[in-house]
Parts: C-alpha cells; structure tokens; sequence
C-alpha cells in the first residue's frame, strides 16, 4: 500500500496542527486571514501567492520538487538533506534500492526562504509560560525581519535543482515535526517533574526517552549548559523546540520575569546562552539530532504504518515505537 506525496502531506500538517502549541482557532485563524489576503491581490499579483498557504500553515514545510500524485513505496528520511543526499539517494538507486521521496526535516527551496512566518508559534509558546502577548511579539518582530534579511543571501534553490536534476521527488517536514517534539516533552516533563529536584534528575530521565539515549551513545547527551547539575529545578519550560528558530535572544528576561527558573532547548548559540545565563536561568540542551529525531521519528512511524518503507540517513537518528 504505497502513499501519494498527497497523502504524506496530509499527514504532516495534520499531525503538526493536532500537536500545535497554538489553539485550533487561532491556527484557522492564520488560513483565514491567508484566504482573505489572497484574495484581495489584483490579478497582477496573485501568482507570486504562495497558494499552499490557504490550507498549510506551515511555511517552512513544502513539497520542493516533484508531484503530488506520485506514489510512494519507499521514502529515504533524514535531517538535512544537502546535494550530497540528493547524490546519495540517486546511488542508493543504482545499486537496487527504489526510493520515490526525500523526506527531510530542515526546510530548503522555497520553504526556507519563509522560515520567519511559523515564528509566532512562539507566542503561544511563551504565553503558556506567562509571557505577555505583546513582549513576544515585540521581541519576535526585529529578529524575524533581521532572519528575513539574512535569507537574501542565500542560493535557496541548489538543493531542490539537484532533486530535479535527478528526478527525485523532495519535501520537508520542518515545524510539523518539530511540534510534536513540544508536545512530547512538555507531556514527559509534567508527568516526571514531582519526582525529579535537580538538574542532573532531568537530564538522566531525559535518557528514557530512546532518541536522547542514542544521542548520549554518540558523545551528544542532554547537558547542563547554564547552571550546574546539582541546581534545582524550579518551574521548568520547554522553550526553542519549535516556531521555526531561535527567538529574540532578550526574551530570557520576560522568562525570568514569568517565574521560569530551568529552560530545556534542543540547542543555544552562545549569545542565547549568555543573556539566559544573565537572568540566572538554569539551562538544558537536548541535542539537536536528538531532540529533531524525535519529531521525524513520531511521523515515520506513522508512515510505517501505512506501509511506507523508512530508509533513515542524513544525520536521523531512526527509532521506531
Ligand atoms: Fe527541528
Ligand atoms: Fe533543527
């Protein structure tokens, strides 16, 4: 029973909104206002509308290269998927493998360069957490104009050409999967917070959680970056797990103001680390290839499910529940 890239789409952005930090009507909100947008453009306008909008609010997760009809038996998953994967798959081909889609995590083409516009996740984010609406959007608006600009630069499009080129159709599945890595360890950290006080207690259940035990197998554990193990915990928020990228590095302050005490993140730049630090916020990093495993992982297995082979490269870190 294969799946049409229709179908796999489907299921993405499904799973993304059901696992959403956003409530379903502010989501139906976003598609509304897009449908309403969309149609107020003259004629002369609407076909640089990026009409996947009206029903996907996801803007960092498009089909880049390739038809939705296609059927898919066999698809290679992976996080970053550079021209060298586009390479790889095509010679995973030749020597007999039959694999239809590219499925990775982080968005290329036309989907990065719209990166900034699943950002207010983050409001939702830190408003469960005590933020106020307004300093999130104030701190979010600066940082995703300057994201925005820094996107000018890049050659957005090397990637889905070699898919072309190839004939291999490509998608990414950037935000979707990365909220049910939100979801996931918000649910993991409130059923386990009454058992655990410090640091140390979170990292070490943090390994319970198969794609962090690998991760630690590999050199790349959840760790204590600001604060020491033996901290306690306080009031604990999942932050920087999704909304697209990192925020305003000036919201650790608001944190701190809300009464947050531990931040658990997939990663942190330095500059984050350091202004965190300066509100004296306890920090945990998870991992990237981790803590992005995680998300892909919940999809794939749904895809498994409906009898889509898996063949995980590109830096996944594939475990199947
Ligand atoms: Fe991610
Ligand atoms: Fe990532």
């Amino acid at each position: 029973m294969a799946q049409t890239i229709q179908q796999i789409y489907d299921l993405v952005i499904a799973g993304g909104r059901k696992n959403d930090p956003r409530t379903k009507k502010e989501i139906d909100v976003q598609l509304k206002e897009a449908r309403e947008a969309y149609k107020k453009l003259d004629k002369k306008k609407k076909p640089y509308f990026d009409k996947d909008r009206l029903k996907n609010p996801y803007a960092d997760s498009r089909v880049i290269y390739g038809k939705m009809s296609t059927k898919v038996k066999t698809l290679f998953a992976c996080i970053d998927a550079e021209v060298q994967e586009i390479l790889l798959v095509n010679e995973l081909n030749k020597q007999g493998e039959k694999i239809d889609l590219i499925f990775t995590h982080h968005p290329e083409g036309l989907a990065l360069m719209d990166l900034t516009k699943v950002m207010p996740i983050q409001e939702a984010v830190m408003g469960d957490l005590g933020v106020p609406i307004n300093v999130t959007e104030k701190l979010l608006d600066p940082r995703a104009k300057k994201i925005d600009r820094a996107l000018h630069a890049d050659n957005f499009n090397r990637v889905a050409d070699a898919a072309r080129l190839m004939e291999i159709p490509f998608m990414n599945c950037h935000t979707p999967a990365d909220n049910y890595v939100h979801k996931y360890l918000e649910k993991f950290v409130k059923e386990k917070r009454s058992k655990m006080r410090y640091l140390k207690d979170l990292t070490e259940a943090l390994l319970d959680i198969p794609e962090f035990a690998m991760g630690a197998k590999m050199n790349s554990a959840p760790v204590v970056v600001a604060g020491s193990p033996s901290s306690k915990l306080g009031k604990v928020a999942v932050t920087g797990m999704t909304g697209g990228t990192s925020g305003n590095e000036d919201i650790y302050e608001a944190l701190n103001k809300a009464g947050v005490s531990t931040i658990l993140a997939m990663h942190m730049s330095e500059a984050h680390r350091e202004k965190a630090e300066k509100q004296y916020l306890n920090i945990i990093v998870t991992g990237h290839m981790s803590s992005d495993s995680l998300g892909m992982n919940l999809i794939l297995d749904q895809l498994e499910k409906k009898k889509v082979k898996v063949i995980s490269g590109g830096g996944l870190l594939r475990v199947k529940r």
